[in-house]
Formats: structure tokens, C-alpha cells, sequence
């Protein structure tokens, strides 16, 4: 029986009920080496960074976006059912992760892929690993193919005036600590444990 859809694509936010198939979907693509596993806890954690797309209420395809730092985002986890593929899916899932990048202000985002192609035509562009900030390789360390790395970055740009530094400055060397609220005085029993 053919899988291809009939109906109309429809995308969501994904809720935890759908961690199963998200992640189901991921990792049988995953065994193909099309792209990257994700356990059931980097699924189901990060779930309000995924958006799935449904056509006639099932499951069709998912994808994520993982914001990184203010001013970068990652592509991940992009998934279409196989019987499903190249009927503009993977489109529609784009531009959900798109338009939530726009709305939390994020002018540029990437992505790791093995099909720059279909990036390309999503507006991204190739660039090299090492043009991207070191924050985006946080993830890499969990990665099977940590230091092997034999995915294409590509990168699309959203808000070509944003500038990064002047969206958060450089980070701090350390943290202020919370100070004791002047004339603070501790209730009977609760003794402090060091002085302010
Ligand atoms: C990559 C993937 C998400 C694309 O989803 P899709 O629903 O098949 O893509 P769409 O039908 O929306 O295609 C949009 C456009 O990209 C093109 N396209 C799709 N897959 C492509 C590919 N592998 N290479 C080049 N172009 C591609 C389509 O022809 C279409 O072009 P058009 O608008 O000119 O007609 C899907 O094929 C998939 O799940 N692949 C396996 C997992 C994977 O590789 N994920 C990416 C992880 S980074």
C-alpha cells in the first residue's frame, strides 16, 4: 500500500505525545546515515523545539530548531516519512522553524546536512566548518562522528543587519553572585551559614 500523501500537509508545534514517533522516524533514517540519531531524553527535553507536520492527522515528518546563542539557530533532526518525501514537506517544515526563528529574533540560522541540495534550495549556503561560531559544536561531543565530521554546514541568513556583538557583547568571565537583600534578617531556626 503507498504512504504518499493525499491530503493537504498541515504543521504544528509537536506535543510529548509525539516524542515516539519523532523519534522513531529519526532513528530508522538514522540507520540509513541520512542523518543523526536522537535518544528518547534529547527528544522528549527538547520537544518545544520541534514542529511536526501531519497530513490528513498523521504523522508525516518533523523537524527542529535548536537555538544556539542569540544570534544563530540550528536546523535539526529535519525528517520526512520516505513515502511521503518530494511533495514539499520538507518545505512546509522549513518554514515553520523559519518563521519561529523570526519570531524569537534570531537572524541566522545552520544546518549539518548530507543533501545540501535541498538545503540550497531552502536559502541556505554552504560555508566551512570553522565559520561558524565554537558554541554551535557544543552538541559535537556527543556525536559518533565527533572529529570524523563528514557533514556539509550550510548557513541562511535572515536578518542581514543584525549585528551578534551588539545582541548580547561578549561573554562574561563570571558571574555576579546574588548579594544578601540589606537588613535581611533570617527567621528563628534558619541559621546562616555565612556571613554577607
Ligand atoms: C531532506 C528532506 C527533509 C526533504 O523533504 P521533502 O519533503 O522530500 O522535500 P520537499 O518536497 O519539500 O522539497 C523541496 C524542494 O527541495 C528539493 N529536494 C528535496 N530533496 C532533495 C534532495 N535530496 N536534493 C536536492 N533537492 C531536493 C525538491 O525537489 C523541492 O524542489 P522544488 O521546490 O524546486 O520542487 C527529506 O528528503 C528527508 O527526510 N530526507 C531524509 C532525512 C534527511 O536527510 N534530513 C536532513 C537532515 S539535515
Amino acid at each position: 500500500m503507498s504512504n504518499e500523501p493525499t491530503g493537504k500537509a498541515v504543521v504544528r508545534p509537536a506535543r510529548v505525545a509525539d516524542a515516539k514517533a519523532i523519534m522513531t522516524l529519526v532513528n530508522e533514517l538514522a540507520v540509513q546515515q541520512v542523518m543523526l540519531p536522537r535518544s528518547p531524553a534529547s527528544v522528549i527535553e527538547n520537544i518545544r523545539d520541534f514542529f511536526l507536520a501531519e497530513v490528513d492527522g498523521q504523522f508525516a515528518g518533523c523537524g527542529a530548531l535548536a537555538v544556539t546563542w542569540t544570534d544563530i539557530a540550528e536546523v535539526r533532526s529535519l525528517a520526512v516519512q520516505p513515502a511521503m518525501q518530494k511533495h514539499g514537506i520538507g518545505r512546509i517544515l522549513v518554514d515553520a522553524l523559519v518563521a519561529d526563528a523570526r519570531r524569537l529574533g534570531i537572524p541566522r540560522l545552520f544546518a549539518f546536512t548530507y543533501v545540501p541540495g535541498f538545503f540550497a534550495k531552502m536559502g541556505f549556503s554552504v560555508c566551512q566548518h570553522e565559520a561558524l561560531p565554537h558554541k554551535v559544536f557544543n552538541d559535537c561531543r556527543h556525536c559518533p562522528k565527533f572529529l570524523a565530521c563528514d557533514e556539509i554546514a550550510m548557513t541562511r541568513v535572515l536578518d542581514p543587519k543584525a549585528s551578534p556583538a551588539s545582541l548580547f557583547g561578549k561573554p562574561q568571565r563570571a558571574m555576579p553572585l546574588p548579594q544578601r537583600t540589606p537588613g535581611f534578617v533570617a527567621p528563628a531556626g534558619l541559621k546562616p551559614t555565612r556571613q554577607a
